[in-house]
């Protein structure tokens, strides 16, 4: 017998829209156990109750691509209770200050109480996409108003990167969050979804990745590219993140687009500044994905350009990071000649594997 999340994801497998996942099917299975916890409700409900209380949350965590956000999804649409709410956990962070604001100006005390009664009258069901927690701010409310939201008998779904553990790890005063920590672990299911595929960039498989030449055409692509990779909503498309990744010895560097394991460079930023191996290094443990535009070609007086490219190249091949570009030429036109043409050949050689489907296919990190 099979509840209500597993109807609906075999329906999808069986319409060839999933792929079967062993890693999925035990998230599934905790989904349906949380849908069964809902006292009244539906006929599923009735069918699938478990304990009297049951689990009070399921928090689903892992890398990137898993599905967790589809399996929150899915459990957002098929379990049937009345009101849910379905929110990014950003959105939904912002929201409580505003309205712990609000609540300081109108009432004496502690405002938390109330908040978590609006939200628990708000929504029995709670669904956060991308927990994550870097602010002492939000780690304090958080490990307040959760407990609150709990006792209402609010339920909640949760995707993160991290498990509970690790959720904001080295943060200051951290052992004020870690009651926090405790709740999740003792009252939801703590379900991991790390299959070996990221299916996110299996849609890679059979994109173009390397666009020649540079220009609109390519941009545009690699755009496309670019928001399908990160799950961007394209009109948002000015508000893109950027962000200053650290690379050893106290020195910064710029990445103009940074986004969910996704950077996106010029060639210019990249190798035409005084660049070297441990810029690249970091770029490659910090990125599964990279997008350069603007590659030229490169002429003699262009050297130290083309060895910076090749340390970059090498760097990113040997962690197994999937590279996008937009190029003035085919890899093998790129450096034709000059000093350390010669190197450049297995530069070539690795941008050809990098094409590959067996390359686009592995998972990012040293291999
Ligand atoms: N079993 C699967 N078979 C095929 N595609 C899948 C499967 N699971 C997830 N996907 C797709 O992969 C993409 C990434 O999934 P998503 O839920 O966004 O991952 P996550 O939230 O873990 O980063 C989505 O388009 C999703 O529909
Ligand atoms: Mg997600």
């Amino acid at each position: 017998m099979t509840g209500p999340v597993r109807s609906a994801y075999d329906e999808l497998i069986a319409a060839n829209e999933l792929r079967p996942d062993p890693a999925q099917a035990r998230a599934v299975a905790g989904l349906d156990q949380l849908a069964g916890s809902f006292g009244a409700g539906g006929l599923f409900a009735r069918l699938f109750r478990s304990a009297p209380d049951g689990p009070s949350g399921v928090y689903l965590w892992g890398g990137v691509g898993r599905g967790k956000s589809m399996l929150m999804d899915l459990a957002f649409a098929n379990i049937d209770v009345h009101p849910k709410r379905r929110v990014h956990f950003h959105e939904f962070m912002l929201d409580i200050h505003v309205r712990l604001r609000l609540a300081r100006e109108r009432l004496e005390g502690d405002p938390i109480e109330p908040v978590a009664e609006q939200i628990g009258a708000e929504a029995k069901l709670l669904c956060f996409d991308e927990m994550q927690v870097t602010n002492p701010a939000d780690a304090m409310i958080l490990s307040r108003l959760f407990g609150k939201l709990l006792e209402e008998g609010v339920k909640v779904v949760t995707t993160s990167n991290r498990k509970p553990r690790d959720l904001y790890k080295d943060g200051l005063n951290r052992e004020l969050f870690l009651p926090f920590i405790d709740l999740i672990e003792k009252r939801m299911l703590v379900i991991e979804i790390n299959g070996p595929t990221d299916y996110r960039l299996d849609r890679l498989t059979g994109v173009e990745v390397w666009h020649v030449p540079n220009g609109p055409e390519a941009t545009a692509a690699l755009s496309r590219a670019f928001f399908q990779l990160t799950d961007y909503p394209v009109e948002d498309r000015a508000k893109v993140p950027s962000e200053d990744i650290d690379v050893g010895d106290g020195r910064t560097l710029h990445v103009p687009k940074s986004l969910k394991g996704v950077a996106v460079f010029s060639f210019k930023r990249l190798c035409g500044e005084a660049r070297g191996a441990a810029d690249y290094l970091a770029i490659a443990r910090r990125y599964h994905t990279v997008i350069i535009v603007g590659i030229p070609v490169m002429g003699r007086e262009m050297r130290n350009e083309a060895a910076r490219f090749v340390t970059l190249i090498d760097a990113l091949y040997e962690h197994n990071v999937k590279l996008l570009a937009a190029a003035d030429a085919e890899p093998e036109g790129l450096y034709a000649s000059g000093d350390g043409s010669f190197e450049f050949l297995r530069t070539i050689s690795r941008l050809e594997e990098m094409r590959s489907a067996e390359y686009l296919a592995q998972g990012h990190g040293k291999s």
